[in-house]
């Protein structure tokens, strides 16, 4: 029976140092870290997570703004409004909350952001500070899904990893992170053949494709520590993981639920990365 990584808990525990670690960087310096969200649109998921990260500036003592625009909002007027943002010295950490609605380029939003606020770490600049293992920012989703495996005591180094999923925001950064760690690192997508077999070799799997219940029980090695980073919303409302959690605990050696595995590390990840940005405009 696969014990449960319990990621509120483990969110909790980085959230104080981080607030404590806020406190004292005020107290120094006079500057209070803020974040600035931008929500276009309506999508009921985004606006949860919105609401969140809202949420978590005022648990630890951050300004924040937050910008609801309607999903007709146009490309242009969404890029001057991170311009400014760029040049407003109280915001240290920009996030556009993806997916944008169609008719945004997605792409040119991200780069618009000044790496030194791109707290999602998702423009090139960043990317390839996380390519060559020298962090500006981590990328918020992986890095607390490091934070998770930490938590367990198993060592990434000379571990069979498999990382289901090779999205910019996850999949792939996961792959350079758990590498980072001398992991042997395996990146599958829909394209893999042998998919089944290649998770069973998993010593660490992780499951990041969007499809509710993919990871079967026979799919994990036994005793594996299996991270599922999917949120689906079912057809009745509820959510529900990329990794069938009933029929593979009785298989893993760890597991994580979904809600209250790597969701609430995600946004933990995200303030630590803003009050970063901010200790980087005293320096
Ligand atoms: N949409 C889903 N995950 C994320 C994330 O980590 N950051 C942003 N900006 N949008 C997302």
């Amino acid at each position: 029976m696969a014990v449960r990584i319990d990621g509120k808990a483990v969110s909790a525990a980085v959230r104080a140092r981080i607030k404590a670690e806020t406190e004292e960087f005020i107290r120094a310096t006079g500057v209070t870290p803020g974040l600035a969200v931008i929500l276009v649109g309506s999508d009921p998921a985004s606006q949860v997570y919105v609401k969140n990260k809202k949420k978590a500036c005022e648990e630890l003592g951050f300004y924040s703004e937050s910008y609801d625009l309607p999903a007709e909002t146009a490309e242009g007027e969404l890029l001057a409004l991170v311009e400014k943002l760029n040049g407003d010295s109280r915001i240290h950490g920009i996030l556009v909350q993806l997916p944008l609605p169609a008719h945004i380029d997605e792409k040119k939003v991200i780069r618009a952001i000044v790496p030194q606020k791109d707290v999602d770490a998702f423009h090139a600049e960043n990317v390839g500070h996380i390519m060559i293992g020298d962090y500006r920012f981590l990328p918020c989703t992986p890095a607390g899904v490091m934070e998770l495996i930490h938590s367990t005591g198993v060592k990434v180094e000379g571990k069979e990893c498999v990382v289901v999923g090779r999205s910019n925001i996850v999949g792939k950064p996961m792959a350079m992170l758990l590498l980072h760690e001398n992991g042997t690192v395996t990146v599958c997508h829909s394209r893999t053949a042998n998919l089944k077999e290649v998770c069973r070799r998993a010593d660490i799997l992780v499951a990041a494709v969007g499809r509710p219940r993919f990871v079967t029980a026979d799919m994990v090695k036994p005793g594996a520590v299996v991270i599922d980073v999917g949120i689906n919303r079912l057809e009745d409302k509820k959510l529900c993981g990329d990794v069938d959690y009933d029929a593979v605990e009785p298989v893993a050696g760890y597991l994580t639920p979904v809600p209250g595995g790597v969701g609430p590390m995600t946004i933990t990840m995200l303030m630590k990365n803003t009050l970063a940005a901010a200790k980087a405009t005293v320096e």
